[in-house]
């Protein structure tokens, strides 16, 4: 998580000062001026502020024509965002399994494909890349839409790429916890023209006003509210410059604890699809005790402990219930969906068994070098 200060309250202050607080209004140039500047670091062609990752998830799917009937893959371990968001377009999730990379299983994906899947969400989990290239030859061998969560991994690479700027469409979360923080606030991401202006079309209500309909055959369509202000646009400014330096924090204290906890046989680093541009880190042991007595350790806790991100808490999904009978999605799925409390059984034994590691990077190094050889002692 980013840390907000002195910067940000002088850039919210100018914004009030200006008095165009609205980002549409002729003038104002904050909002704009930081998706450009994301657009250009993270390699897309467009970035559309909106008011949450969950709203970015839900309408990025929108924006991709994701709707009823479709069966959509989510993993079985994230924030219940990403499989929340599917019902809110009319969709279903359907659960997937992790691998030891806590990153959905792309052999799972393949098992769990049926005739109405349409898109793979994959979850870039805590700072974690999924493994791409094999989720992008899935989709492209079976013609499903990829819509990336990276709402855990802003700013985050993979390979030669951005998470969130691979499939058709990614979600960015700039709530407290994540990389950019402003407290709330989210983004999608894509490079595909079309579906940007749908996704600008659903943000802001599918009205004429602001011309989002300016490709000609293009219709407008009823959309919501998601537009962002211009104060969160003066402080996504300042968090996106502190973006870089807080990540090769990261990646410099990752290399280091992985080299260190590496030396020891008690450990064993969680694989990482891109070693190379790693700044999240966890470690897996072949017994669940084991875990729990490093978990005691200063900066370690248990993913199994952190069980909102874990399928079986999701109660409204596990019981299917929406706001309106009427509007449940599953109602008109072409099938029924299997949501056992073990239909995932996998993913709990490796969260079970798994430790995840603050890097600390506020801590100096000295400080988190220390504190990475006490664990090998
Ligand atoms: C993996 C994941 N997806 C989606 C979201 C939703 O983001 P927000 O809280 O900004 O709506 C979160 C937020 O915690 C998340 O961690």
């Amino acid at each position: 998580m980013a840390t907000v200060g002195f910067r940000e309250w002088l850039a919210v202050g100018r914004a009030i000062a200006e008095r165009k607080l609205l980002r549409y209004e002729e003038g104002a140039r904050l909002t704009d001026r930081f998706e450009q500047r994301l657009a250009d670091r993270i390699g897309a062609r467009h970035v559309l502020t909106v008011t949450s990752g969950t709203n970015a998830l839900i309408c990025a799917l929108a924006a991709t024509g994701v709707g009823p009937g479709d069966e959509v893959l989510v993993p079985a371990y994230t924030w219940m965002a990403t499989a929340a968001a599917p019902v809110m377009v009319g969709a279903v999730p359907v659960l997937v399994d992790i691998d030891e990379s806590l990153t959905i299983d792309p052999k799972d994906i393949e098992r769990k494909i049926t005739p109405y899947t349409r898109a793979i969400i994959p979850v870039h989990m805590g700072n974690v890349p999924c493994d791409m290239d094999a989720i992008m030859r899935i989709a492209d061998k079976h013609g499903l839409l990829v819509i990336e969560d990276a709402c855990q991994a802003v700013g985050v690479r993979y390979k030669d790429r951005h998470c969130g700027a691979i499939g058709q469409a990614g979600a960015l979360s700039f709530n407290r916890y994540k990389n950019i923080n402003i407290g709330e606030g989210g983004a999608v991401i894509t490079s595909d023209d079309r579906i940007f202006r749908r996704a600008r079309n659903y943000h802001d209500l599918g009205t004429w006003v602001r011309g989002h309909n300016e490709e000609p055959g293009e219709q407008l369509f009823v959309g919501t509210n998601m537009r962002a202000t211009e104060i969160e646009g003066a402080m996504l400014g300042v968090q996106l410059s502190k973006l870089g330096p807080m990540l090769k924090r990261l990646r410099k204290r990752r290399d280091m604890f992985a080299s260190v906890l590496g030396k020891s046989s008690r450990f064993r680093i969680s694989p990482h699809h891109d070693e190379a541009n790693a700044v999240g880190l966890s470690v897996i042991f072949d017994r669940r005790e084991e875990a729990i007595a490093f978990a005691k350790r200063r900066g370690v806790s248990r993913l199994q402990a952190n069980s909102k991100h874990v399928y079986t808490n999701w109660k409204p999904i596990l019981d299917k219930r929406t706001f309106h009978p009427a509007l449940n999605p599953w109602t008109w799925a072409k099938r029924e969906i299997d949501y056992d409390i073990d239909c995932c059984a996998r993913t709990l034994d490796i969260l079970d068994r798994t430790c995840h590691i603050a890097l600390g990077h506020r801590f100096p190094m000295p400080a988190m070098r220390l504190l990475a050889h006490s664990h090998v002692r």
